[in-house]
């Protein structure tokens, strides 16, 4: 399993001394301080070009500020090695203080205890998910809507373009959970949103499209997912590929390149049925004038009104290569991104690797639930799922349930962290039988091509044999 390092805090600066004299002359105050201390940071950061890891990023992810308690002017202003044996003689104070006053300090990191299979350790708690609330709702097209969506307590998401929120909606008394992309990128002066396009027969889809409103409570985890902009993406040309809702993901990932790299140049393939289908068209056509050197886009309708003046056919394999050489392009160590009905991008991957682009460069997002996946020899159910681990066994039975609820249900102490297929942490190897998950996740194609499958949302498609990896 592999673990993120935990990030050490960055250094401290001028803004961290100002806020933290400013603290101290008036402490009830600290929290806001902080927090415009956080702001403050985030627009030098933005002003000087200064990237941080992506939360993504499963070796390191973002350095946190140090925490305000922390900052000491006089350590600031003493050589460097003086300065940090300073700050750790006052965390050591600090800490001993506590321990006098009877309030010992939690841990820093939480290390959950390693049990072995057998010895029934009591069941983690799942993460539970969030609310949030609805502030606006946007009709894009006759059968897609628009949440824009704020925190609880009116704050805005924390997320990186590409990602997606999980849902949890009660539809007539049952909760189905969801994955919606973020439709936007994490830019100053744009809200959060996700844009959820009907489907036959989609429980959740439809009774969004018919019932969200502004003021509504939602329940998500995350955002989460690793379908993002790669922190060098922005220095090269992105091909985005998308069919029907799938552009989602796309949208958020091509915009935070036009506003974030001024050197990226995009390239959209946007694949739908027909006029009426198109979600975002305004929203591109004025990217396009904003950036008539760097963004293209092109429409292929299937089955367009005899007004249409641009592509036809559908987005597949040879449409997606014909309409790239229509636009001239060039394949130049371009990253590709391809979002949209499984068939299309089975198509359009086989037919990048045949133009001889490696499977390196491109990124896909799929989104489907297990039951809309299955076939003959995969039915989801009542299975025996057999767990094997620090060289035992133990059999337990899913019934509806993912593979991690199950074993967790049964006592077993399974590894998992966002239990919504964003961090990997519970991957498990499948030896034998079929499992089916939840799309999307951050599962990577060479480790499904290894057989392994994240516990939190695979369910059993017959009995099967998984070993939890430690
Ligand atoms: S717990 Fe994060 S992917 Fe399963």
């Amino acid at each position: 399993m592999r673990a993120r390092a935990i990030p050490q805090p960055r250094p401290v600066r001028g803004l961290d001394l100002l806020a933290k004299v400013a603290a101290s002359a008036v402490p009830v105050l600290a929290s806001p301080i902080d927090q415009l201390r956080h702001d403050g940071r985030r627009i030098l950061d933005q002003a000087s070009g200064h990237k941080e890891p992506p939360f993504t990023d499963r070796a390191v992810g973002p350095r946190p500020l140090t925490p305000l308690a922390e900052v000491s002017v006089v350590s600031a202003l003493l050589p460097g090695t003086l300065g940090e044996r300073l700050r750790q003689l006052g965390r050591d104070l600090d800490m001993v203080r506590q321990r006098l006053r009877g309030n010992p300090p939690k841990a820093t990191i939480d290390r959950p205890k390693r049990t072995r299979l057998a010895a029934t350790p009591a069941p983690r708690k799942a993460i539970r998910p969030r609310p949030v609330v609805v502030t606006r709702v946007v009709r894009e097209t006759p059968d897609a809507v628009s949440l824009f969506l704020t925190e609880e307590d009116g704050s805005p998401f924390e997320f990186v373009a590409g990602q997606f929120l999980s849902f949890d909606v009660e539809v007539d008394g049952e909760v189905h959970r969801r994955a919606y992309s973020l439709a936007t990128p994490p830019l100053d002066g744009r809200d959060a949103h996700v844009t959820i396009k009907r489907v036959d027969g989609g429980r959740v889809s439809n009774h969004l499209n018919d019932h969200a409103e502004a003021g509504m409570s939602l329940r998500v985890l995350g955002p989460s997912g690793a379908f993002t902009l790669e922190p060098d993406g922005c220095a090269q040309h992105l091909v985005l590929i998308a069919g029907g809702s799938g552009i989602t993901p796309i949208a958020a990932i091509a915009e935070m390149a036009l506003e974030a790299a001024p050197h990226a140049r995009v390239t959209l393939l946007y694949g739908n049925r027909g006029e009426t289908d198109v979600i975002f068209r305004e929203r591109f056509d004025a990217l396009a004038v904003r950036h008539p050197d760097r963004f293209r886009v092109e429409h292929v309708l299937e089955s367009p009104s005899a007004a249409w003046t641009g592509a036809r056919g559908r987005l597949d394999g040879p449409t997606t290569m014909e309409r790239l050489a229509a636009l001239g392009h060039t394949d130049a160590g371009c990253a590709y991104y391809v979002c949209g009905p499984s068939g299309m991008m089975d198509a359009v991957r086989e037919a990048l690797l045949e133009s001889g682009v490696d499977a390196g460069r491109i990124h896909e997002e799929r989104f489907s639930r297990p039951e809309a996946r299955t076939d003959g020899a995969v039915e989801l159910g009542a299975h025996t799922v057999t767990l094997k681990a620090d060289g035992r066994s133990l059999e337990v039975v899913t019934d509806g349930q993912t593979i991690l609820e199950a074993g967790l249900a049964a006592g077993l102490d399974m590894p998992f962290s966002c239990a919504m297929g964003g961090c990997a942490a519970c991957k498990v190897k499948v030896t034998s039988g079929h499992v089916v998950m939840e799309e999307p996740n951050c599962l990577t194609r060479a480790e499904r091509d290894e057989g392994y499958v994240l516990a939190c949302v695979g369910r059993a498609g017959s009995p099967c044999t998984v070993e939890v990896e430690r």
